[in-house]
């Protein structure tokens, strides 16, 4: 791992580091000291007007950012592949979800960034609803690396006086280098939230909430914050933010991974049998506008297996820990400790396995598409169903129910149904052939799917 010398050594010495809110150390929730001079100086740093370090992850933020601009009833418009917390933030703000499909690459069974027509005819919607639309919510970059049109997508929201939030989760490294595609605050975004502990070097855990112009209030994001964030926060955790900005600004810090990024493009292409997400995908086409330079998507088809197996092989037998895996993509991340050594390390191994890939045929058949269903009827807002009466029921008495929980299939990791939605047969089948196939189904609490927690409904 690289990170900056002094915050080492801070860290070979955690324990006595490790303290609360003594004199000179500043206060999270009202910061006026340490905290907030490390905080004005990310602010600059990131090109924002205020910056708020977080110790509950992106996840408190994306909580925070939707509590700070949508009250109970107002309509929040959100891409339908947001993260799990952008679920959660609704049932805390008790507003009106309005939902994106982002683009889906059927051929990969992924999904990448919403249009901006797509976004104008939400708005659309909301006004023929009569709703007050408290804010838009996307993510950008996307686990694969693939950023949106920000900049026209933040111009349509301004256009309709609403703020444009942006889950930039993977993105925090962008603001360090000219090869990175340009930061969300600076094509126009009003609010951006990145896990710093995810691409930078601060610990797990930590991130920071960002804030450009005047849309989104200063003060109630503090609010929000002071009602999600622990009292206690972890001081290792505020002081490796302020050591990862001071990282991430060194010259050096994203040559070299830079370099070891375009090795492995050039290595992996050199190899008859690999593929990258970067040759199959057409930035400019619809929901792509660019693509991270440090996420490797490898296309796990081209090997002859699918991206689990694909994965399972790079790790048992290589020592490569891949970021993700789906039917068809492994994703690899890298960041300011990636060498070339080690690209070539990935190369060598995926030369190897296609020499055995022929007689492994691991290949599956691939699981359906989420985003191809259609989007369920919503009966109940995440709130109400939140706090609703629930029951858990066999999956063949679950069709036409309301749902109670998050049901998310690996791929495409697009939701197939929300708190609040009636599950049907076919989303039920769909999640249960995911599984099947080898993907994953996160949300839910039987793992097996054989039963669905549903809202009560009395005889
Ligand atoms: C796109 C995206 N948003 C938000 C989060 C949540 O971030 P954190 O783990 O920092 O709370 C994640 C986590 O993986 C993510 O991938």
């Amino acid at each position: 791992m690289s990170v900056l010398p002094e915050f080492r050594e801070v860290m070979a010495s955690a324990w006595s580091h490790d303290l609360t809110e003594l004199p000179g150390l500043d206060y999270l929730s009202s910061p006026t000291g340490t905290i907030k001079e490390a905080q004005d100086l990310a602010a600059v740093t990131f090109g924002a007007d205020a910056t708020w370090f977080l110790v509950n992850g992106t996840t408190a933020g994306i909580q925070a950012a939707v509590l700070a601009t949508c009250g109970p009833g107002d309509a929040l418009i959100l891409a339908r592949n947001c993260h799990l917390a952008a679920f959660s933030a609704m049932a805390l703000s008790g507003c009106h979800p309005i939902y994106v499909m982002p683009v889906q690459d059927d051929g990969l069974g992924i999904a990448h960034g919403i249009t901006p027509d797509a976004l104008r005819r939400a708005f659309n919607t909301a006004l023929s609803e009569g709703r007050h639309v408290g804010a838009v919510l996307v993510v950008c970059p996307t686990y694969f690396g693939v950023t949106s049109d920000i900049a026209e997508l933040a111009s349509i929201c301004h256009e309709f006086g609403a703020p444009l939030l942006v889950d930039e989760a993977h993105g925090a490294h962008f603001a360090f280098h000219a090869s990175f595609p340009v930061p969300a605050l600076a094509q126009g975004a009003d609010v951006a939230i990145q896990s710093t502990h995810k691409v930078l070097s601060s610990l797990g855990q930590s991130s920071m909430l960002h804030v450009r112009g005047e849309r989104v209030s200063h003060e109630r994001v503090s609010r929000a914050l002071q009602a999600l964030q622990s009292s206690s926060p972890s001081y290792l955790l505020l002081a490796s933010l302020d050591s990862a900005r001071a990282h991430a600004q060194l010259p050096d810090t994203f040559r070299e991974p830079l370099e070891a990024a375009a090795a492995a493009r050039k290595l992996l292409r050199q190899l008859p049998g690999s593929g990258l997400l970067d040759d199959h995908i057409q930035t400019g086409a619809d929901g792509v506008h660019g693509v991270d330079p440090l996420r490797l998507t490898l296309l796990a088809d081209s090997l002859g297996m699918s991206g689990f197996a694909l994965d399972d092989l790079l790790q048992s037998d290589f020592g490569v820990c891949a970021e993700m895996c789906t039917d068809k993509t492994v994703v690899l991340a890298l960041g300011p400790g990636s060498r070339v050594t080690h690209v070539r390390q990935l190369a060598a191994a995926l030369e190897a396995i296609q020499g055995r890939s022929k007689s492994l045929n691991q290949r599956s058949e691939p699981p359906p598409l989420a985003a191809k269903l259609p989007l369920p009827e919503m009966r109940l807002t995440p709130r109400q169903a939140f706090f609703a009466r629930t029951e858990r029921v066999p999956a063949d008495e679950a069709a036409g129910r309301i749902c109670a929980e998050l049901l998310c299939p690996y791929p495409p990791g697009v939701p197939a149904v929300v708190p609040g939605e009636v599950l049907s047969s076919e989303v039920i089948s769909m999640l249960q052939q995911t599984a099947a196939g080898g993907g994953k189904v996160a949300g839910g609490v039987d793992g097996s799917l054989k039963t669905f927690a549903v809202v009560f409904e009395p005889p």
